[in-house]
């Protein structure tokens, strides 16, 4: 490890359906191409959980986090467009900008992500732990820690005037729920919307039907209080999965014979052939939560043609992150894009299994963990 690598506080996966572990770990320099961040806040997501348990498989161990927002410390050579001083946020796809998918307008889709999903895209990382053993990056971000030396292309400048902690949010949960209805489905003005599962990335979703103009959205959840904060963010109707036998014919009977659009932000079979379910004719169902690699899905296959009805997947919202990242931003200034309301508590990064525990137990719209030094410095509140 070289000489200026930097000692930090990092939230180690080692073991699945374990506690993490908050160790502190060895943050080398940014090499070509690479930029070495000082994180303000992290966002604890859905899907860093399900590295937790295995519904994605990452080489333990890994340093958890892919919302993260922070200062550059440091850049390496050849990265053009980022100085130290630059606010980001990060972005868990990386994209190259030159493959069939960026070029296509899809960079959510690059071909090199896939070479790193979980190191930097050369195959290696910059994090070692105390005993000197290199550690993997969740989706090449590993920004649930102090500093983390990420590429330049898993990251987008941001205004300086933006508060670091509710940037932090529009990595992953808020453009993925706002994007997937947004950019996904291109929901239009007067439609009907209903999504199921509130949580962080749900209610962003629902936030994203409202900006489209949806004239109903019905949020579902099995929680009371999510369904509360479901109405914070837009839903016109709510309703209780858990305590409904026949949660498709209430929500047919509910939209007056089906909605035009609706979103599983669970991440469940079942779920998602409710969701297509719903649907009136020439409906649109979008899988948005993840589910683990042995879920399947049946649907009645004359329904395809008879009603027209779609279904997708979105991946990230459909980001393009270099456009969507600053319009989420200016949403946020006029209002229209929630998130401090979003955010129910915030933890040191010392608490990082107490705010997993509370992830667990549904008691947050969004948990974030803020290094709050760095968020003083940089202005936020
Ligand atoms: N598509 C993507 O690119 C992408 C990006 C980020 C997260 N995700 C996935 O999205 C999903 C949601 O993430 P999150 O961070 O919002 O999670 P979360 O845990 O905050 O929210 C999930 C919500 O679903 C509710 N729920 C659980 N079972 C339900 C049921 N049967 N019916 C209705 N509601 C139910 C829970 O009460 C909770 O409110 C996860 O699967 C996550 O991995 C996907
Ligand atoms: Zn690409
Ligand atoms: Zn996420």
């Amino acid at each position: 490890m070289s000489s200026n690598a930097i000692q930090a506080k990092a939230v180690v996966c080692r073991e699945l359906n374990a506690p993490v572990s908050v160790e502190t770990v060895s943050v080398g320099p940014p090499r070509a191409g690479e930029v070495t961040v000082r994180m303000a806040a992290v966002g604890v997501c859905h899907s860093d959980l399900s590295g937790i348990n295995g519904t994605i498989a990452f080489p333990l161990p890994v340093v958890l986090g892919h919302e993260g927002a922070g200062v550059v410390e440091a850049v390496g050579a050849g990265v053009v467009g980022l100085e130290v001083g630059d606010h980001v946020i990060s972005s868990f796809v990386n994209m190259c900008g030159r493959c069939r998918y960026c070029q296509g307008g899809k960079p959510h889709l690059c071909e090199q992500a896939a070479k790193s999903g979980f190191t930097l895209p050369d195959g290696s990382t910059r994090v070692t732990d105390a005993a000197g053993q290199s550690l993997s990056l969740f989706s090449g971000c590993g920004v649930m820690a102090e500093v983390s030396t990420l590429h330049a292309d898993n990251l987008v400048k941001i205004d300086r005037a933006m508060p670091l902690d509710r940037a932090a949010l529009i990595g992953c949960g808020v453009m993925t729920g706002v994007g997937a209805a947004v950019n996904t489905a291109r929901v239009q003005p007067g439609s009907v919307a209903v999504v199921f599962g509130c949580g962080g990335v749900g209610l962003s979703a629902i936030q994203g039907c409202r900006i489209a103009g949806a004239a109903m959205i019905v949020g579902v959840d099995t929680q009371d209080q999510k369904l509360a904060w479901a109405q914070d963010m837009g839903a016109t109707h709510v309703l209780n999965g858990a305590r409904q036998d026949n949660i498709v014919k209430a929500l047919r009977t509910l939209t007056g014979g089906g909605a035009d659009y609706a979103f599983d932000c669970v991440g469940i079979g079942t779920l998602t052939a409710q969701a297509f379910g719903v649907l009136r004719r020439g409906g649109t169902a979008v899988v948005v939560g993840l589910a683990p690699p042995s879920d399947m899905v049946s649907l009645r296959m004359a329904s395809f043609i008879f009603e027209e009805k779609t279904l997708t997947g979105s991946y990230y919202g459909s980001t393009r992150p270099r456009l969507d990242f600053p319009r989420l931003i200016a949403l946020y200034r006029q209002r229209k894009l929630l998130l401090d309301e979003l955010i129910t508590r915030r933890y040191t990064i010392d608490q990082a299994q107490e705010a997993f525990d509370d992830l667990v137990a549904g008691r947050n719209a969004r948990g974030v963990i803020v290094f709050d030094e760095v968020l003083r410095a940089a202005g936020g509140k």
